[in-house]
């Protein structure tokens, strides 16, 4: 399985990377600048081995099976145009952008109000009809994910399409330590985005790497 992450030099996207790499999957490092990408991939590449490389993003898209898109969110629909000529069926989109107020200068502990109702509704309206998109990733921080061993959080997946959300759980669970759990419909990123708003907060205030758990399920719940 080849995965494409979109915005892969920044520090959530090459945490993914180190993370999955590490783990046996091919990755491509997308960046808007070829030469970069290719300097993080030599970066991740050393530390995990396997095959990871790098490129410019619509050619990191092209053969990826699952593309994962780690951009701020004012950058998101910009980046989702350039790339809908390459995206086709049988690529799944995993969304990870969160409407952070910073991202257009205000304070990370607030959100913005988007139209669509969240960043992943309103990246499946840009994306290709027949690719599903999946929201993931939103409450797993990078600098938690570049540490060295189990993650203490949990990854809720959001999609309409029950397939894509399944492959998706999956990979999330390819990271030590992460359950992931079935989000319900792609409209329900609206309130797991948000609560990155809430985590960045706490890590503000305490100085700490916030995750979520979420408890009381049974088993099944949490794919295990
Ligand atoms: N950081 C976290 O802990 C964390 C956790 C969960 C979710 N997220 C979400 O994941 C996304 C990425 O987070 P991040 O902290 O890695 O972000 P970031 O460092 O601000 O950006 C990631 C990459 O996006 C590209 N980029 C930046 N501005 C762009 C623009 N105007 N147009 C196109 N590409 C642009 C850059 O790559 P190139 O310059 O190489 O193209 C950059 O390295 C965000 O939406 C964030 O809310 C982050």
């Amino acid at each position: 399985m080849t995965i494409a992450i979109v915005g892969g030099t920044g520090p959530e996207g090459s945490a993914l990377a180190l993370r999955w790499g590490g783990g046996g999957e091919e990755i491509v490092i997308g960046s808007r600048d070829a030469g970069r990408a290719s300097r993080t991939a030599a970066e991740v590449q050393q530390k995990t081995g396997g095959k990871i490389s790098g490129a410019e993003n619509r050619a990191a898209c092209q053969s990826a099976e699952i593309v994962v898109l780690t951009v701020p969110f004012q950058a998101q629909a910009e980046t989702l145009k350039h790339l809908k000529p390459v995206l086709h069926p049988g690529q799944i989109l995993v969304d990870a952008t969160v409407p952070l107020a910073a991202s257009v200068g205000g304070r990370a502990t607030r959100t913005l109000g988007v139209w669509q109702g969240s960043a992943a509704e309103q990246a499946a309206e840009l994306v290709p009809s027949g690719i599903p998109v999946v929201a993931a990733f939103h409450n797993i921080s990078a600098e938690l994910l570049h540490r060295d061993g189990e993650i203490d959080c949990d990854v809720i997946v959001c999609s309409d399409d029950h397939e894509a959300a399944a492959r998706i759980r999956k990979l999330a669970r390819k990271i030590p330590g992460v359950r992931a759990l079935d989000g319900g419909k792609l409209e329900n990123a609206r309130l797991v985005e948000q609560l990155t708003a809430l985590l960045i907060g706490f890590n503000i205030r305490h100085k700490g790497t916030a995750g979520l758990r979420i408890t009381g399920l049974p088993p099944e719940a949490y794919d295990i």
